[in-house]
């Protein structure tokens, strides 16, 4: 049997008629950029938050580019985020000329570690970025908080946790502002590139619009410095008729999580599942263990036909583009840590039970040889250690 990481032929021939319909309306159409398409689907996707606003926009990196732009994050400021996340977070940061500052994750759900954030503040943070990653969303209620009190815009990178909720609350809704992707593995995905970013303020969706678009209050009168981001008519028509099913694909990724947390019960020793904090309903974007022998694990995956990849292998601290930061190995001990031990199974709507009972029946296998147990993190945070010292 093979597994594949992602499936995106299978997916497109399960909605191959509406998929067509939707691409044929937009070419016969003759309006390929910012037109009806894109407005409805823009429309949909703000009524999924409930009150607020969208806008298209032409990826995700560009969409946390522009809710930045838009909270006027600008050369010489500082935005707080993790670097346990996909570059194009903090590409995007970069982007706007200001300088990301890293704090840790938190050791079980692998997100923005909320304690850590005071003490990253100084006199030019200008925003904090906390990523929902893996498709769980960061604890919001401290960090609104500890963001209302210094007086900073919180912008939500959405991109892997469409739809995800905490407390109740969709992702999105909680922040200055909201960013999306929709690259075609997300769980809502156009079939290309997309982003989309929400705004629950009317002067902030304003303000994105004409970012979006050269900077344009009205053809040619360019009132600010803007960009060309633009989600074109085909994706924005894509994504119109595939929004409805979002939900459905989120349960069924929910359902497949269960299947294989029920499968690993009895490895609890040398694998660790997901965690999913309490407050939070998490849509599984991926499913990440954390196993001592992740390589060996992951070729033995491999030879049987299943897929894997790694989310994130380096994190953005230890890349060589960012090496103009000095990070120092040991600075975010959590993130160093659990990047060895990673490892994403298939996860993807598509699965089939069959499928998801072969993975488990697989990593069985490997683990009746293979029996060193997972390290959990001894780690006494730099920060603690420093105030501890002084
Ligand atoms: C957490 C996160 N932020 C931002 C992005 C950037 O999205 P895009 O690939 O659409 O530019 C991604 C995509 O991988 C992501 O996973």
């Amino acid at each position: 049997m093979k597994v594949l990481f992602g499936d995106f032929k299978t997916h497109y021939n399960q909605y191959k008629n509406q998929i067509d319909q939707a691409v044929h309306r937009v070419l016969e159409s003759g309006q390929y950029i910012l037109g009806n398409e894109l407005e409805n689907f823009e429309k949909a996707f703000a009524v999924l938050h409930g009150q607020g606003y969208a806008i298209g926009c032409a990826s995700g990196t560009e969409a946390v580019y522009l809710a930045l732009a838009a909270c006027d994050v600008s050369n010489g400021d500082e935005v707080i985020t993790v670097a346990h996340t996909a570059v194009p977070t903090i590409s995007a940061i970069s982007m706007t000329g200001a300088t990301p500052v890293f704090v840790d994750i938190d050791t079980d759900t692998y997100v923005m570690n909320i304690n850590q954030i005071e003490a990253a503040i100084g006199p030019k943070t200008k925003a904090i970025v906390p990523v929902h990653l893996y498709g769980q969303m960061v604890d919001m209620q401290p960090l609104l908080k500890l963001a209302a009190k210094h007086k900073l815009p919180v912008i939500e990178d959405i991109a892997q946790a469409t739809a995800a909720t905490y407390k109740g609350a969709i992702a999105g809704t909680l922040g200055e502002l909201g960013a999306y992707s929709f690259y075609p593995s997300k769980n809502i995905g156009a079939f290309g590139d997309g982003g989309a970013v929400f705004a629950k303020s009317k002067e902030r969706f304003e303000k994105l619009l004409m970012l979006r678009n050269y900077g344009q209050s009205k053809r040619y009168h360019h009132d600010i410095v803007g960009i060309n981001s633009r989600l074109d008519e085909i994706q924005a028509a894509i994504l119109q008729c595939r929004l409805p099913y979002l939900k459905q694909w989120n349960s069924r990724r929910q359902e497949i999580a269960q299947k294989y947390i029920a499968g690993f019960k009895d490895l609890t020793n040398v694998l660790k599942a997901p965690t999913t904090h309490p407050d939070n309903e998490h849509v599984f974007h991926l499913f990440v263990i954390q196993v001592e022998e992740r390589d060996q694990l992951q070729a033995h995956l491999l030879e049987k036909g299943i897929q894997t990849l790694i989310h994130y292998p380096t994190p953005a601290h230890m890349q060589k583009a960012y090496s103009y930061l000095g990070y120092k190995p040991g600075t975010l001990p959590v993130t160093e840590h659990i990047t060895k031990r990673i490892l994403s199974l298939p996860m993807y709507p598509e699965l089939t039970d069959e499928q998801i009972d072969f993975v488990i029946e697989v990593t069985h296998q490997f683990f009746a040889q293979n029996k060193k147990p997972l390290q959990t993190v001894n780690i006494v945070s730099p920060v603690i250690l420093e105030q501890s010292l002084s």
